[in-house]
């Protein structure tokens, strides 16, 4: 078939095809960030830049060092397992100056786990707080480092 016989409709067609496609190339070679894919799908620079961020929290074994009681009690009852600063929140600069105390707790923190949800395992002790909770603190009444005791 010759060029000049291709019906218009169709050319149009090629023509905003190649004017899409080419966008798309020269978009994707002008948007990419310079260090993009060079240890894998993601941002190279990114790397640095997340280790260049202050560390706030302290790691798990920093809070043993001067709370081993409280450790020793977290580590026999059901809390085991979760980390002090997933509760009280970083703990860095509290470590490193313990004038300097960690954030006051509240109740909020307690129903983050155990308020009732259809999405959470059904084996994860959960509480409907209309039916539960009767406007005490959770703390009034559960041991927070051994929840299997009561007060
Ligand atoms: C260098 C020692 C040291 C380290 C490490 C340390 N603490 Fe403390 N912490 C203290 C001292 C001292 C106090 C004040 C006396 C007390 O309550 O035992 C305190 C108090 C606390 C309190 C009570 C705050 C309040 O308002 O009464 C919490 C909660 C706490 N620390 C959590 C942590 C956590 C979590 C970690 C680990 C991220 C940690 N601490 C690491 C020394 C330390
Ligand atoms: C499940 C959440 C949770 C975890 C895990 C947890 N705490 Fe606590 N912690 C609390 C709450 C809530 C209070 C306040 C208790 C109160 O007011 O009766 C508290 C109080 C404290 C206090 C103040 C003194 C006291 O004993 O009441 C210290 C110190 C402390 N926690 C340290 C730690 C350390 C160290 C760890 C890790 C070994 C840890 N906590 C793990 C929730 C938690
Ligand atoms: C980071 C999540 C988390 C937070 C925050 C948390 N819990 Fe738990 N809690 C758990 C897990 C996990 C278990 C053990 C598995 C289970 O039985 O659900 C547990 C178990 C319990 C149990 C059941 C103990 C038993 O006899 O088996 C009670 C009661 C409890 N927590 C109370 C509390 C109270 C009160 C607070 C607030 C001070 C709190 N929890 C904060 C995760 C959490
Ligand atoms: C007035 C006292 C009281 C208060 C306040 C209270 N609880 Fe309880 N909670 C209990 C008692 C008693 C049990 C054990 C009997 C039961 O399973 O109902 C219990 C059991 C639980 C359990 C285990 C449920 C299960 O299925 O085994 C969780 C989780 C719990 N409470 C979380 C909380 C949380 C979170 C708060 C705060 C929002 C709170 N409780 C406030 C008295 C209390």
């Amino acid at each position: 078939m010759n060029r000049s016989s291709m019906p218009p409709q169709l050319l149009r067609l090629v023509v905003l095809t190649l004017l899409v496609i080419g966008t798309y190339a020269v978009a994707r070679v002008v948007l990419t960030p310079a260090t993009f894919g060079h240890y894998g799908h993601y941002r190279g620079a990114a790397l640095v830049e997340a280790a260049s961020r202050p560390q706030v929290f302290a790691g798990a074994k920093a809070c043993d060092e001067c709370h081993s009681e409280t450790s020793e009690l977290v580590a026999n009852d059901r809390h085991k397992g979760i980390s002090c600063e997933a509760c009280h929140g970083p703990g860095r600069t509290h470590s490193r100056n313990p004038d300097i105390m960690p954030v006051k707790l509240n109740d909020q923190l307690c129903l983050r786990c155990h308020v009732a949800e259809v999405a959470r395992p059904a084996k994860q002790r959960q509480i409907q707080v209309w039916d539960h909770f009767p406007g005490d603190k959770c703390v009034e009444c559960h041991v927070a480092h051994q929840p299997n005791k009561s007060k």
